[in-house]
């Protein structure tokens, strides 16, 4: 653990891609939100910040070669890894700069059209996020997006205990903060059995869970001296202060209030004006545990017309393993959601024949004078993993992105490069 920050650094995280962090995603969940998204073709900017090993900017920088890509990171160790990746797949268009957020707010000098990061808000210490919120308001570009996750109360909250146990637990222990982790980790299920949490079931599946996983990803998830869920409302107060405005999220299920909200709750959503409200209503109704906020500096907001000509151009195509015909079933985290065939075996179809734009899947009759059900058909099959928009230009079949395959491969990691869509999707190895 780092004295200065409270942040591990002895073990280094795992690789993990997120979609929702990938520009051409990003940039449709905007238009989406009714946005005019800044033109996320050809040459713009990017910044990860907290980017770990790397691999959600090494696919980026892969796939869109026109892109300029930064990643910061403290970790060396982290950055040793992507930096090796990035001259063994022969990226030109990518740097990784050690230093912390304090030390780049005051050294940089680069204007992002994009800022983002995943897995780092809720572990840093206070400083340090208000580095993070410095940098977004000088030197995010105006109609720059900017993408926060982190970790939200109702959800999350119930952790807060069990992760000041662990906590606690480390500090006298000798060894890795594996080590520690799995003597922490024992100590909850002894207590589990014993029957301290016999009447928090959500609480119990979660520590099931937690055994499962991965101990150095875990550690840097729970051994943080910080560590600490946010209200979604406290969040966009203080993000609004450095300029970006509250678009939406990043995961399309949670833009749909009418199926991610329980049907008896939306009448009483409906009653409710303040955006604070709301947003917090929603939170408490879905036990949000983790928000992927999407923000954008000085936004301008698009009419319907607008909104729908900025969507006809974007393209739409199956991701490998879509399903090729409905009924669907949607797992969702309010339960399942039925999506009838009469609604998803015509888009299905028309999507199994090759990307089809957004413009031609409005002239399918089953949505004839009815944009929202399209819309949010698509975002439930974005969502599930059925569907993702394509890359406006194909990307050629370049070295590097076969040297990417090569890399991804020798690091064992479970995922499979799609690059007409510029992004990854799991796979079992
Ligand atoms: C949980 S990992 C997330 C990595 C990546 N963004 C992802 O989602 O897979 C958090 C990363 O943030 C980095 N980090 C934490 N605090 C930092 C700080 N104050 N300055 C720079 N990097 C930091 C850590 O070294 C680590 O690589």
């Amino acid at each position: 653990m780092s004295k200065a920050t409270g942040y591990i650094h002895d073990i280094a995280y795992p690789a993990h891609f997120h979609r929702e962090i990938q520009p051409l995603w990003l940039g449709t969940m905007a238009r989406f939100l009714g946005s005019a998204a800044p033109a996320l073709s050809g040459s713009y900017s990017w910044c990860e910040l907290g980017c770990g090993v790397g691999i959600n900017l090494l696919i980026a920088a892969a796939t869109d070669p026109q892109v300029q890509f930064v990643g910061v990171d403290f970790n060396e160790q982290h950055l040793a890894v992507a930096r090796s990746a990035a001259e063994f797949i022969g990226l030109s268009n990518i740097r990784f700069i050690r230093a912390d957020f304090g030390s780049f707010a005051r050294d940089n000098n680069l204007y992002f059209d994009v800022i983002v990061s995943h897995g780092v808000w809720s572990w840093i210490d206070p400083a340090q996020q208000q580095a993070v919120l410095q940098l977004v308001q000088q030197f995010l570009k105006p109609r720059g997006l900017f993408y926060l996750h982190y970790m939200s109360h109702p959800g999350a909250s119930q952790m807060l205990s069990l992760q000041k146990l662990l906590l606690e637990l480390s500090r006298g222990q000798q060894g890795s903060s594996a080590q520690k982790l799995e003597t922490g980790l024992a100590l909850l299920a002894q207590m589990d059995e014993a029957g301290a949490f016999h009447d928090q079931p959500r609480l119990r599946t979660g520590l099931q869970t937690l055994r499962q996983q991965n101990l150095a990803y875990l550690a840097h998830d729970l051994l943080a001296e910080h560590w600490q869920p946010q209200h979604s409302a406290d969040m966009h107060r203080r993000v609004s202060q450095a300029g970006p405005v509250y678009l939406g999220s990043a995961d399309p299920f949670e833009n749909i209030d009418n199926l991610s909200i329980p049907g008896n709750l939306q009448p009483l959503l409906a009653q409710q004006r303040s955006m604070a409200v709301r947003e917090t209503f929603k939170d408490v109704a879905r036990q949000q545990h983790q928000r992927r906020d999407l923000f954008q500096r000085s936004p301008a907001r698009l009419s319907p017309a607008e909104q729908v000509q900025g969507m006809d151009s974007i393209g739409f195509c199956l991701l490998p393993g879509a399903a090729a015909a409905g009924p669907l079933s949607f797992e969702t985290p309010i339960g399942a959601i039925e999506g009838p065939s009469a609604i998803f075996t015509p888009l299905l179809a028309a999507l199994n024949s090759g990307p089809v734009s957004f413009a031609e899947l409005r002239t399918l009759p089953a949505f004839a004078g009815q944009l929202g059900l399209l819309s949010q058909s698509l975002l439930m099959l974005l969502w599930a993993g059925h569907v993702h928009p394509v890359a406006a230009t194909s990307p050629a079949a370049t070295p590097q992105l076969q040297r990417l395959v090569q890399w991804i491969g020798q690091q064992k990691l479970a995922l499979q490069l799609v690059p007409e869509c510029a992004t990854a999707v799991h796979v079992e190895l």
